[in-house]
């Protein structure tokens, strides 16, 4: 990032609220918006001593020096984007040090802090309290800035800790995927979608989409979004009691348990995400007769195969997106294809000065396009980032010789898979599990990993792997 000012980093984000809605509504409209958008955020930021270093789709991404330039460049935006003439076009914007809604200036405490004494004359902040926010692990205490000449009442803020729910909190960020996010959460905002079931292979990132989409449902469901891990799972007769203790649901003596969860979940508008299916699918069953019994309930489920049972409708989880090698973008670019967004931000994580540039980012391109953009593959091999350049990584992957991956990996690793089945005692077991397994026990585990992460049931095993 070049001429980054001096002093203390604040960051200020622009959004556009709404803005799925808004390409489908007015799709000759918005690209004129857009740069429209941009134009004045950074008309906005530029004098106030911040530079915008990057704009993804509808977002604009702001550096500043000192907290109190940002705040200005923030008010001075909103002014700004309050009074163009956007031609009927409803175009909110949400300017933020996090999220907040549109017409709206969010702060965290730590931004507070550094602005101090420096609030322009008029402006406050009005405290909103401890927020859990998405992607966020420990809460936030949060403060809303209330201006004379800006809308100060908004509706509650969206955070987590709205509606009852037990979702996760993640140390990593959650990456693209916006397409797909949309489409689950209107299929599942549908009253005939009542079980919607996320399929595809181990690692492609079901659950974690699931979890996005669960988050973004929070205000949809009256009495919560429910989390219930069916990992360690194997008798699907236990799939009731998972579900049952997961809501604090508890056997009292006479009736059946699935009869207190029927009776406990009949008025309640509820949204169950049940994660890993796969080892319990003859629950299928189970699960349409809660269905049957509560109207209110909807299900969602991650599987690497369908339930098959009445009413189930399916949504394929597809890989990330991929660049197309023979015409790759400029790094800036290429950053914007999610299977190397995720690797880079990976990549980071174990390595704090990782770049994409113009060396490495073919290797990375290639990477990315060999592990098939499968999620869980993708965060593995970037993890290697700390040991390999992304052209090291690639060069083991592919042989020196020029030989292509699938002919090179032969022999060795089906040792590793034939110990990892022999180890689970001849059950099935999924590729991340395999993977997890043979990264403990093989020197080389992430070519291993990556024809791991390829397999598909039932024969992962006989997939050719490389040498551990
Ligand atoms: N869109 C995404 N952004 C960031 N990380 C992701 C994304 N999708 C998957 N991952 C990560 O990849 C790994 C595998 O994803 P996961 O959801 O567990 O796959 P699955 O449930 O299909 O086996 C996890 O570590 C997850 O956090
Ligand atoms: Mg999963």
């Amino acid at each position: 990032m070049p001429d980054l000012p001096a002093g203390h980093f604040v960051f200020l984000f622009t959004d556009i609220a709404g803005s799925i809605k808004l390409w489908e509504q007015y799709p000759q409209a918005m690209p004129s918006a857009l740069a429209r958008h941009d134009a004045l955020v950074r008309h906005a930021v530029e004098p106030s001593g911040g530079r915008v270093f990057k704009t993804v789709g509808d977002a604009c991404y702001a550096v500043f020096g000192a907290a109190a330039d940002a705040l200005a460049a923030a008010l001075a935006a909103q002014h700004a984007l309050m009074a163009e003439d956007w031609d009927q076009l409803p175009l909110r914007v949400r300017v933020a040090l996090h999220a907040g809604h549109g017409g709206q200036i969010l702060l965290t405490r730590a931004v507070l802090e550094l602005i101090g004494e420096r609030l322009p004359p008029g402006v406050e902040s009005r405290d909103l309290g401890e927020r859990r926010l998405r992607d966020i692990t420990r809460p936030e205490r949060i403060y809303q800035v209330v201006a004379p000449d800006l809308p100060s009442d908004f509706p509650p803020l969206r955070t987590l800790d709205l509606r009852p729910n037990n979702l996760p909190a993640f140390s990593t960020s959650f990456i693209g995927r916006e397409r797909q996010v949309a489409a689950i959460c209107a299929l599942l905002r549908r009253a005939d979608v009542r079980l919607l079931t996320l399929t595809g292979a181990g690692g492609t990132g079901k659950t974690r989409l699931a979890l996005q989409v669960a988050a973004d449902l929070l205000d949809d469901f009256e009495h919560g979004v429910f989390f219930v891990s069916l990992a360690v799972i194997r008798d699907p007769a236990l799939v009731i009691a998972a579900i049952a203790q997961t809501l604090g649901v508890q056997e009292n003596g006479n009736p059946s348990l699935v009869e207190i969860l029927k009776h406990y979940l009949h008025d309640r508008q509820v949204l169950l995400l049940l994660d890993n299916f796969e080892q319990a699918v003859t629950a299928g069953p189970k699960v349409t007769e809660l269905l049957a019994s509560a109207p209110r309930l909807q299900v969602m489920v991650t599987s690497r195969a369908l339930l098959q049972v009445y009413g189930e409708r399916e949504f394929l989880v597809p890989p990330l997106a991929l660049p197309d090698l023979r015409r790759l973008p400029p790094p800036e670019l290429l950053l914007k294809v999610t299977a190397v967004a995720l690797f880079a931000e990976r990549a980071r994580a174990v390595q704090a000065d990782f770049a994409l540039t113009t060396e490495n980012a073919p290797a990375v391109a290639e990477i990315c396009t060999r592990l098939d953009g499968l999620p869980l593959a993708i965060e593995l091999a970037a993890a290697r980032c700390k040991l390999f350049s992304p052209q090291a990584m690639l060069a083991r992957l592919t042989g020196t010789s020029g030989q292509s991956s699938l002919q090179m990996l032969t022999t060795g690793a089906r040792a590793t898979c034939r110990l990892a089945n022999r180890r689970c005692a001849g059950r099935w077991i999924g590729a991340t599990t395999c993977w997890t397994w043979a990264r403990k026990n093989c020197s080389r585990g992430w070519p291993c990993l990556w024809a791991v992460a390829r397999s598909r049931p039932p024969k992962w095993c006989a997939i050719p792997a490389t040498i551990c």
